[in-house]
């Protein structure tokens, strides 16, 4: 059984190139993780997210402990084989869903009792059963439960939930460890928390580091703060984390997020957005967004990108890709989350590629100018 462990393979600035090792393969990183969030990534079979370049999926704690139910998808083998997927998945802990999801939220250092969205029923998630759900679901990375708060907030909320979350990281570890994760090969991240104050930034990162967790996840960011914001927390907190572990940036983002996130040393992203916004008509591409609900792709015979490796950008034309989305065809959001995730894993395949040869500035270059000039 292989160990959860990161290997560093070579830096180009603060960029980094690695191998991130668990039960179920082998991550490449920098590395873009699909989101899952039911047990599927939407409008999506598993075998077509592998062939774009996938090593691991997200999966979420708090709705699939709410249908169908871990113990459920435990008895019935665990989520790599409920859902068809062999490679690495890994989840997140649920707080951060129950927030922004969850009726009737209440908090206080037990955990968070919360009404389910679906049925209205109360629940209740410590760091302890968040845990033995990430368990029963077989998670190969998984997450302690925090509490990740909207910016703008005032400093002493912020504090307040950091220190909260570093209570429960101490929870989840001792939580992980007793439920024999590191002997399945499992790895457990701690979450920095801090919104966009440096020096509560510094405090998380420096006593997560200190309790040792297999990787560090940064929350929080891409709450509604500037981008320049976000890329100024992460050169404050990054140098505070310990190089031999990965480093993952939780729900970002776009592509231009990740390229100045990996710039500044980042190794893990998931973000919802290529696969909602290809649901809504929109495809990620070298040129930059393009919106395929624009009138002025009805008569456009070209594909999205001739030069893909992806069916779905290469052998489709604009004018067909148009009139799908205009008639809310199901085919238009397979394409174009087909679409959007390759693009994404091309993205950090090049960037991968890029940090190997040394080449990291150039291909930030000229990435930037590719979408700058757009699609014509
Ligand atoms: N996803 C995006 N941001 C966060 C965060 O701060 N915490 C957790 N648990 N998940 C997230």
């Amino acid at each position: 059984m292989s160990r959860y462990t990161y290997r560093l393979m070579a830096t180009d600035g603060m960029a980094r190139r690695g191998e991130l090792t668990t039960a179920h393969g082998v991550v490449r990183t920098p590395a873009f993780m699909p989101v899952g969030t039911q047990g599927t990534v939407k409008a999506m079979y598993t075998d077509q997210v592998r062939e774009t370049g996938a090593d691991v999926v997200l999966g979420n704690t708090y709705h699939l402990m709410l249908r169908p139910g871990a113990e459920r998808v435990a008895r019935l083998g665990g989520l790599h084989h409920f859902m068809n997927w062999p490679h690495t998945i890994l989840t997140d802990s649920g707080g951060f869903q129950v927030m922004s999801l969850a009726q009737l939220r209440k908090l206080d250092d037990i955990g968070v009792r919360f009404r389910s969205h679906l049925d209205g029923a109360e629940h209740v998630l410590t760091p302890e059963r968040s845990i033995e759900i990430q368990g029963l679901l077989g998670a190969d990375i998984q997450m302690q439960l925090d509490e990740c708060i909207r910016l703008p907030a005032s400093e002493d909320e912020v504090a307040r939930a950091m220190r909260l979350s570093l209570h429960w990281a101490e929870r989840s570890k001792v939580a992980f460890e007793a439920m024999g994760g590191p002997d399945k090969g499992q790895g457990l991240h701690g979450i920095v928390q801090g919104g966009d104050v440096k020096s509560l930034r510094v405090e998380s990162a420096r006593a997560l580091s200190a309790m040792d967790f297999g990787g560090y996840s940064i929350g929080g960011l891409a709450v509604g703060e500037p981008q320049d914001v976000m890329l100024d927390m992460l050169e404050t907190t990054l140098p505070e984390l310990p190089e031999d572990k990965p480093r993952y940036l939780m729900g970002v983002g776009t592509p231009e997020d990740i390229l100045e996130s990996v710039a500044r040393g980042i190794d893990m992203f998931d973000c919802v957005l290529p696969t909602r916004a290809g649901r809504h008509g929109l495809a990620y591409t070298r040129f930059g967004k393009i919106n395929l609900k624009n009138a002025r792709h009805a008569d456009d015979p070209r594909p999205l990108d001739a030069d893909s490796d992806c069916p779905a950008a290469r052998d489709y034309s604009r004018a067909y890709l148009h009139h799908l989305v205009k008639a809310g065809e199901a085919l238009s959001m397979m394409l174009l989350t087909w679409n959007n995730l390759a693009y994404y894993q091309s993205l950090m395949a090049g960037m991968r590629e890029a940090i190997s040869t040394g080449t990291f500035a150039d291909f930030r270059e000229e990435t930037l100018q590719g979408w700058a000039k757009g699609d014509i």
